[in-house]
């Protein structure tokens, strides 16, 4: 298991240290690392766009050193972690993006580092969507304003100077990307946090790691080309009751479900503790899908569920397909509330390098914002990665190796999970234990 905790203030770079040093670049920069960053992406993977990935490494020496000559002269004014060179999406592949991200009128498209702003004139110009784009480059912001001007879309969109880090996603319903696999990955946090459950996510050439996409093309006019959609999944992790009638009087019904990202897992008890795995589950944006065999006398019926969430509760219907209570009800169900904030301590029991520390969760303007202090260096990490799902919760520590990544669930005073690592199959398991 790899040392945890012992890193720089930019938890997602650590790795990258040896790039960084190798460039004899001094200090601890955020955005030299993240160019350094850069280079090494560049270096081992995502060839699926060769023409992107070239011009980056002709770009990133450039940027390197005007980042250099840039960071004295900005003071002390918050910098952008990342910077990611500028490389417009053909446009055969942004009318398969916005086609991937099912955009039509009543859609507000952020494109997060704009360029050209290609993206968003075509969702207005071709399907009358509103947009949005953002670029940390002045020049490419007026050519957005021209490029609008002259497709005589203006009024439909705005733009800005900005760092996608600092922008407010809220207002967004599709959000399109051509930026880099660990930019997504600062990114997706900020994703979870922000946009509303089934937003559309469309990205040209780069993945989310282990955020599986939910459908993945190769344009039919681009065939090297990859173009990946995700469905921000709504938060149902937690436990969830109602009450339901039959012949007999009442029974009430309990659902438990852990969900990682928007893969849901689970099992219905019913009555007096009748337990059955949960199958077919889906969710779809806040469309939840599944079934269980429920026992309805003697007999399993088999119910299907389908229902809208909508913070915690879910409202739709529930089918049941035999028994006595056969026939299609309403289905309305609650979340017990959850307060994951407080301070959790984690362990992690291993022959090589255990973990013993403290998880502190704290809810800072509407969001849950987690640090992790290891009991042996005593040293705050910010958790930029963490992200809860109602119980359900996904965060790394940041480790001199690959970080750990860890799943599972914090529940009532306790929480479980598995620890795995990128690259390895082998899967520890975690405690964690509210404290007082
Ligand atoms: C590969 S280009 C993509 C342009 C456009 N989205 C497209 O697909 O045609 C990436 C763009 O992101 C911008 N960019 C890089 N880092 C950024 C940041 N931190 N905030 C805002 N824009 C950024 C660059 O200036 C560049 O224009």
């Amino acid at each position: 298991m790899a040392k945890y905790g012992k890193s720089l203030n930019l938890p997602h770079f650590t790795f990258r240290l040896d790039t960084f040093r190798a460039l004899q670049l001094s200090g601890e920069s955020r955005e030299l690392v993240a160019v350094s960053q850069i280079q090494s992406t560049y270096g081992k993977e995502d060839m699926s766009n060769q023409r992107f990935t070239k011009r980056l490494v002709r770009t990133v020496g450039f940027l390197g050193l005007l980042l250099l000559m840039v960071a004295p002269i900005v003071g002390d004014k918050p910098q952008p972690e990342i910077a990611v060179p500028f490389e417009p999406t053909p446009p055969q592949v942004v009318d398969e993006m916005l086609k991937l991200g099912n955009v039509t009128a009543d859609d507000v498209v952020y494109d997060l580092g704009c360029g050209d702003g290609r993206i968003v004139i075509a969702a207005a110009q071709k399907l009358k969507a509103r947009g949005f784009g953002v670029d940390l480059d002045p020049q490419r912001i007026d050519e957005c304003k021209e490029n609008a001007e002259s497709a005589g879309v203006a009024d439909r969109l705005q733009f800005k100077v900005g760092d996608i880090m600092q922008t407010d996603l809220a207002p967004a319903t599709v959000v399109t990307l051509y930026l880099l696999d660990e930019v997504n990955l600062m990114l997706r946090p900020k994703l979870f946090h922000e946009l509303k459950p089934g937003t559309r996510i469309v990205s040209h050439a780069f993945h989310m790691a282990d955020w599986r996409a939910d459908k993945t093309e190769h344009p039919p006019k681009a065939r090297n080309e990859v173009i990946y959609l995700w469905i921000l999944p709504a938060s149902v992790g937690g436990v969830w009751q109602w009450t339901g009638k039959n012949p007999q009087g009442a029974t009430q019904y309990r659902l438990d479900l852990e969900q990682e990202f928007q893969v849901v897992r689970g099992e219905l008890t019913s009555g007096e503790g009748k337990k059955a795995p949960i199958s077919n589950v889906s969710l779809n944006g806040r469309e939840l899908l599944l079934s269980a065999q429920v026992a309805d006398g003697q007999r399993q019926v088999r119910v299907n569920f389908r229902g809208t969430v909508d913070g915690d509760t879910i409202k739709g219907t529930q089918q049941w397909r035999g028994g006595s209570r056969a026939g299609t009800y309403e289905w309305i169900a609650q979340r017990t509330p959850v307060d994951l904030s407080g301070s959790w301590r984690i362990k992690v029991q291993a022959s090589e390098e255990p973990l013993d520390g403290v998880l502190r969760v704290e809810r800072k303007n509407g969001d849950l914002k987690a640090t992790y202090v290891g009991d042996k260096d005593k040293k705050d990490i910010a958790l930029t990665g963490f992200i809860a799902w109602g119980t359900s919760v996904y965060f790394n520590i940041p480790a001199e190796d690959k970080s750990p990544i860890f799943t599972g669930s914090l529940s009532g005073n306790t929480g479980n999970g598995k620890v795995t690592r990128e690259g390895t199959s082998a899967t520890l398991v975690w405690t964690g234990q509210r404290e007082k």
